[in-house]
């Protein structure tokens, strides 16, 4: 059964979590003349062929991962498109994890200046945030995600039978932005995580589907308040702080929602001898990222490093760290000026 949750961005548009993608995109590619399809190899081989009324499809095989996102890759997607002769009324469609809807995205924004995109996530991290919030942006060499553009989709199609083929490591990182939202906003996930496993929850449709609905509803109301990332949006940096400097230290060898939980399990620490939270709180977020196998510590750091990495972040205001806090599950408020024992306690609780 179809569901639907509108985004009020820029302009107001439809998430759709839907049995039939397929059939969604046909519909909409119905209207247009041409749609350009970016995703990569192995969705290239899952999809076949797509047929709309007039529509003609063509298809831009894009490298994995982070590679996609890289100005090389963006350069060539520029120029295939400028070749086709694609138009500002054709439509891109970008079809893949959270690498893939950023880049197509980014092209949407840019190519032409601004032409029409539909983003379809075949990833858990794609489908609760990536493809959510209308940011898209591309890698320069100096970082991640250095250029962007806020775009928003004229759809997003969430089709959950992608994940099936998903590996449980993305699958359990896509979580971790799940739990996040459970923590920031609504209790009902974490209840319905907590006690369960990987695969437990992997293999319950249903569930699944309650829990990409639950945090794509807060994800969007958060964004439709704060589209171009004021305050408001912050809140969906819980974990983030921290999370981020991790991510760098290891040079990208975790993935960003391991980064997360592991910034999540600081946050825990960290608020936790503040008395913001309480045993019980604190507790919860072990449990819950432990029990579906997700990361809570982080050994071989350097403090001094990640310290100055936090600071650099581009989400931290002035030389103070600031932090998105939870007073209790749901009510967030954010925290600034924590003395340097404190950050550093918690940083060894995270490492023993
Ligand atoms: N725009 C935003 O607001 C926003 C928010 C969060 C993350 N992001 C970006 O999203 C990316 C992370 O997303 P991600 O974790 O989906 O990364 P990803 O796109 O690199 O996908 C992770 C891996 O899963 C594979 N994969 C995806 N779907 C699959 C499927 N159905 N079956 C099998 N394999 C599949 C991919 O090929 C890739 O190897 C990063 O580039 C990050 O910067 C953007
Ligand atoms: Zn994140």
């Amino acid at each position: 059964m179809s569901k639907v949750i509108k985004i009020k961005a820029e302009r107001e548009y439809d998430v759709l979590m839907t049995e039939d993608w397929r059939h969604e995109l046909v519909e909409i590619a119905k209207s247009r003349t041409r749609c350009a399809v970016i995703l990569t190899q192995v969705m290239r081989d899952q999809i076949g062929n797509l047929e709309a009324d007039d529509c003609e499809f063509s298809y831009y095989l894009i490298p994995d991962g982070e590679e996609g996102k890289s100005p090389a890759s963006l350069l060539k997607l520029w120029n295939w498109l400028a070749a086709g002769g694609f138009t500002r009324s054709d439509l891109i469609v970008g079809i893949g994890g959270g690498a893939v809807t950023d880049i197509a995205g980014f092209a949407a924004a840019t190519y032409l200046r601004g032409i029409d995109w539909v983003a379809i996530p075949t990833s858990v991290a794609g489908a609760v945030d990536a493809a959510i919030g209308g940011k898209t942006g591309a890698n320069l060499d100096y970082g991640k995600n250095m250029i962007g553009s806020f775009h928003s989709p004229i759809t997003v199609l969430i089709d959950l039978s992608w994940f099936t083929t998903l590996s449980d490591r993305d699958f359990a990182a896509g979580l971790a932005e799940v739990i996040k939202c459970g923590f920031i906003r609504d209790e009902e996930i974490l209840k319905r995580i907590q006690g369960q496993s990987l695969a437990s929850i992997r293999s319950n449709n249903e569930l699944v589907a309650d829990l990409i609905y639950r945090s794509v509803a807060i994800k969007a109301s958060v964004v439709g308040n704060d589209f171009k990332e004021g305050f408001e949006r912050e809140i969906l940096n819980y974990g983030h702080t921290f999370g981020h400097a991790v991510e760098q230290h290891s040079k990208y060898s975790l993935k960003h929602g391991e980064c997360v939980s592991i910034g999540m399990a600081y946050m825990a620490h960290l608020q936790h001898s503040l008395g913001l939270i309480t045993d019980e709180v604190h507790k919860l977020h072990f449990s819950i990222l432990q029990g579906i196998g997700l990361p809570t510590h982080y050994k071989g750091g350097d403090w001094l490093e990640l310290r100055a990495i936090m600071s650099r972040d581009k989400k931290s205001r002035g030389h103070s760290v600031r932090f998105v806090v939870i007073s209790k599950i749901g009510i967030t408020d954010r925290l600034t000026d924590v003395a340097q024992g404190e950050l550093l306690s918690a940083y060894e609780k995270v490492c023993s």
